[in-house]
Parts: C-alpha cells; sequence; structure tokens
C-alpha cells in the first residue's frame, strides 16, 4: 500500500518535472529566437500609440504615472495596409502566444522529435492554434491589429470582428488524438489538387492514415482511385466552400467534404470570413448575409457541428509566413495580399497536430508535366500562378522538409520518364 502510494508520488513528480522542463524549453526556444532575429521584447500594453507608420519604432519612455501593466480599454487607432510600401516590421512580429497543451511524445518517430537544427530553431510545438472567444481581450486585439489579414486585423473595425469572435466558442477537444489501439503517433496525410495526383492510384494509400486533411475544392466522389475518399479534416475560408461550388462544378464537385464527424477548420482571411461566423454562429436568425444566402451551416452539408469547428488563430498564420515561407514579394508594393496558400496552411496545421505527416498533391519540381489540378483528367492545362501566393517558395519549402525528413513528400518519380533535371529558380 504505501509503497504503492509512493510510486504514485514518485510518478507525479517526474511529470511535474518534465511539465516544468518542457515549459522553460519552450521559453528558451522562443528567446533564443527572439535573440536571434535581433527583436526584443516590450509589453504590448504600452507599445502601439508610439510607432510611426513607416515601422521604425519610436523609443518614448512611458509616462511614469501609467503603470507598464495597465490594461488598455479602447482599440487603438485604425492602422492603413495602403500607408505601406512593404510589409512593416514590428518588434513583436515574431512573437506568438504558445498555449496549446503539450502533447505527450510517445510516439519515437514524432516530427516533434526532429534533429534537424533549423526546424527546431523555427518549429513551436505549442503555439496557439485557435482563435476563440476566451483567447481575445483588448490588448490582443491592439497586438493583432498591427498585422495585415489574415495574420491580423489591421485596417478592421473592432466592432465588426468583435461580433462574431466573441460567439466563437472555445474548442472543447483538440483537433486530433491518437487512434485507440494504434501504435500511439498520428498518422496524417494530407492531400492537396495538384494534377500530380491524376493517374496516380494513391487513393487507398491516402485513406490508409489516421487522418486525412483536404482543403478548397477537394472533389473525391469519380477520383477515389488516385485520391482517397476520407476526409477528415476540412480546411477552408468563407470563399473557397461557397465559390467550389461555381468553379469545380464541371468536375463533379457538389459540396465540402462531409464525412460522418469530420472536423472543420476555417481560416479567417478576410471580413467576409468574420461576417460568415456571425451567421454561422446566431443559427436561424441570420439565414442571409451579405457572403451568403442562406444559412452558412447549410454548407456543411448536414455535419456542421460547433464542437468540431475551429478557426485558425493570427498568430499561427503569422508564424507560418514569418518562420517558413516569408516571400520576398512581402517587400513589393503588393505586400499586402501576399500569403500562403489554403493548402500550405492546411500541411502546417497538420504538422502541428500530427506525428507523421505525408503530404500529397502539393507542388514539385515536376508541376510542368501535370495539370493544375488532378481532376482536369482529360484537357492538359498549366499551373496558374496567383501574385497572392508565392508558389515557387513553396514547393521548394515542401522538398526541403522531406529531404529533412519531416514530411513525406509524394513526388511520383518515374525513372524511366525522367528526362530532364530539374530546374533552379
Ligand atoms: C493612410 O491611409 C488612409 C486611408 O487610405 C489615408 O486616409 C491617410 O491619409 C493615410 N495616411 C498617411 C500618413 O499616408
Ligand atoms: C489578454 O490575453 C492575453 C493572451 O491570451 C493574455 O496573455 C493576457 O494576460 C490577457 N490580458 C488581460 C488583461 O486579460
Ligand atoms: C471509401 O472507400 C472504401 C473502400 O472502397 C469504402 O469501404 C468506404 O465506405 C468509402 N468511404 C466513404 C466515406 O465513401
Ligand atoms: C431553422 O429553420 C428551419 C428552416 O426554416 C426550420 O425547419 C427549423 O425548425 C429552424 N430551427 C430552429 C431551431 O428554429
Ligand atoms: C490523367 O491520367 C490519365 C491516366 O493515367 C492519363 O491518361 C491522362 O492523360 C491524364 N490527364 C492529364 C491531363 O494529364
Amino acid at each position: 500500500m504505501a509503497s504503492k502510494t509512493s510510486r504514485i508520488f514518485l510518478f507525479l513528480l517526474v511529470m511535474t518535472v518534465s511539465f516544468v522542463v518542457l515549459i522553460l524549453s519552450q521559453e528558451y526556444l522562443s528567446k533564443s529566437w527572439t535573440i536571434f532575429s535581433g527583436k526584443h521584447e516590450l509589453g504590448w500594453e504600452t507599445f502601439p500609440l508610439n510607432i510611426n507608420l513607416w515601422g521604425q519604432e519610436e523609443k518614448t519612455a512611458v509616462p511614469p504615472s501609467v503603470s507598464t501593466t495597465a490594461v488598455v480599454e479602447t482599440p487603438m487607432p485604425l492602422l492603413y495596409r495602403g500607408n505601406f510600401t512593404k510589409l512593416p516590421q514590428w518588434d513583436f512580429d515574431d512573437v506568438y502566444n504558445q498555449d496549446a497543451p503539450p502533447r505527450p511524445t510517445t510516439c519515437a518517430q514524432s516530427l516533434r522529435n526532429s534533429q534537424d537544427e533549423n526546424f527546431k530553431k523555427a518549429f513551436l510545438p505549442n503555439i496557439r492554434l485557435f482563435l476563440h472567444k476566451d483567447n481575445i481581450n483588448m490588448s490582443e486585439w491592439n497586438r493583432l491589429s498591427h498585422f495585415n489579414n489574415p495574420f491580423g486585423f489591421m485596417q478592421f473595425k473592432y466592432d465588426d470582428v468583435m461580433a462574431s469572435v466573441k460567439l466563437i466558442p472555445k474548442p472543447k477537444e483538440p483537433l486530433l488524438l491518437p487512434k485507440p489501439g494504434g501504435d500511439g503517433c498520428v498518422h496524417c496525410a494530407v492531400v492537396g489538387t495538384a494534377g500530380i495526383l491524376n493517374g496516380s492510384k494513391v487513393g487507398a494509400e491516402i485513406d490508409a492514415h489516421d487522418y486525412v486533411f483536404r482543403m478548397n475544392g477537394a472533389v473525391t466522389k469519380g477520383y477515389e482511385e488516385d485520391v482517397g475518399n476520407r476526409t477528415s479534416v476540412y480546411v477552408h475560408t468563407q470563399h473557397s466552400i461557397t465559390a467550389s461550388r461555381y468553379i469545380f462544378g464541371k468536375y463533379g464537385y457538389k459540396s465540402a467534404p462531409h464525412d460522418e464527424g469530420i472536423k472543420y477548420v476555417l481560416i479567417p482571411e478576410a471580413m467576409r470570413d468574420f461576417q460568415w461566423l456571425e451567421g454561422l454562429f446566431k443559427g436561424n436568425e441570420s439565414f442571409s448575409g451579405p457572403h451568403h444566402k442562406k444559412w452558412p451551416g447549410a454548407y456543411y452539408s448536414g455535419q456542421y457541428n460547433e464542437n468540431r469547428f475551429y478557426v485558425l488563430h493570427q498568430d499561427f498564420l503569422r508564424y507560418v509566413r514569418n518562420r517558413f515561407l516569408k516571400s520576398p514579394n512581402l517587400n513589393k508594393r503588393f505586400w499586402a495580399i501576399v500569403r500562403p496558400t489554403n493548402g500550405a496552411f492546411a500541411l502546417f496545421l497538420a504538422l502541428h497536430t500530427c506525428d507523421t505527416v505525408d503530404a500529397y498533391g502539393f507542388m514539385t519540381d515536376e508541376y510542368m508535366k501535370y495539370s493544375n489540378y488532378y481532376f482536369e483528367k482529360y484537357i492538359k492545362s498549366n499551373v496558374i500562378f496567383y501574385a497572392n501566393h508565392d508558389y515557387i517558395l513553396e514547393k521548394n519549402t515542401w522538398k526541403s522538409f522531406h529531404k529533412r525528413k519531416i514530411i513525406k513528400l509524394y513526388q511520383r518519380t518515374e525513372p524511366e520518364t525522367k528526362t530532364e533535371t530539374p530546374k533552379q529558380h
């Protein structure tokens, strides 16, 4: 009896110590990055109002009568994207909330145990993933109002955004859990829409994963042999879920995936996404809105459930851009529209919620051999490069992650048909 009690005590002690060590190492990681990037810390509360518009911090001392921990009660004045000729650099740009519950690493092969130095330095395993009513307050609002959408709330009015954010329920469970009876690892497939999947016959391999992520115009009916038929997590925006029917209808797309128990993840990319959320959570009273003719929940084919609906946090989106996909186009005049693709955000969501990630249907060096989308089976189209995304940077990132064994990227190399060496960009 006594020895059982002491064993339990010892166990709890070990758990507590490991937890503290984990927290400290997180702290260390974020600090070392802070120093590495030449930035320093500042209290948000005292900061926002004395920045000039061109990103130069004015080192105004805090008036002695104002406590540095005083709570700011009002939204800061709006900043406008048009006032900046390139991405503004704030001292706190690369600082993020990191409060996702730490996950025990029972999975030896987890990407969380990667020994790749650059990945270890950049990766924040417990970065805050989701936005909800309990993790926003005025100082958070003011901090995030420095960053353009979807990385923050620049140019948005407090009341417009908060009308929906204050309705977002706090997620009741993590996005993914290890499957019972499995090996303790969360194995994920993330399926993009690239033409490389046409004729690939990897559908069964994709479906064999614990969880399958898809995004945007993820039509599976009629393409199962190549892309599988399961969807566990569907990543979308208001635009992608409403427009896909019109754009991809001719390829058989009828509605967003709606497998039993599916989890929906929204990227709040623009004001219309917040209006969408407001309609979604208010339910029947708000059937139509400026960007939807019927209740938004009806777009999820009977599978909408508040408990399985997640909204990505601005810190997570900005972290993905800043640490992994910082395009040189952010220094150009059209900087404010430059952002990672929905597919990239979905892949990074998987990197933060899974132990192993296999990516299918993402861009590879041989993209010119394939159509833009896998469902363009009969006429070979060319890959379209939109100015708001840096596809080449993303392509090279996936390839590098694959080489460094962080993900497994499906590249469909068929040596006998390989005729040229990949182009250098
Ligand atoms: C910033 O942009 C706003 C809105 O476009 C404009 O009214 C204002 O004059 C600009 N301010 C500066 C300093 O250019
Ligand atoms: C506001 O939220 C942030 C992030 O969740 C938290 O760190 C901070 O303590 C909160 N501030 C107040 C005054 O509640
Ligand atoms: C997917 O395909 C498998 C095998 O053909 C089948 O058993 C399963 O019911 C399908 N699942 C869905 C969601 O259609
Ligand atoms: C919501 O609207 C639908 C369609 O008009 C109706 O059938 C349903 O009963 C309503 N539900 C609630 C909870 O009011
Ligand atoms: C799609 O795959 C099929 C089967 O491999 C092939 O015959 C067809 O040419 C491919 N379509 C395109 C546009 O590449």
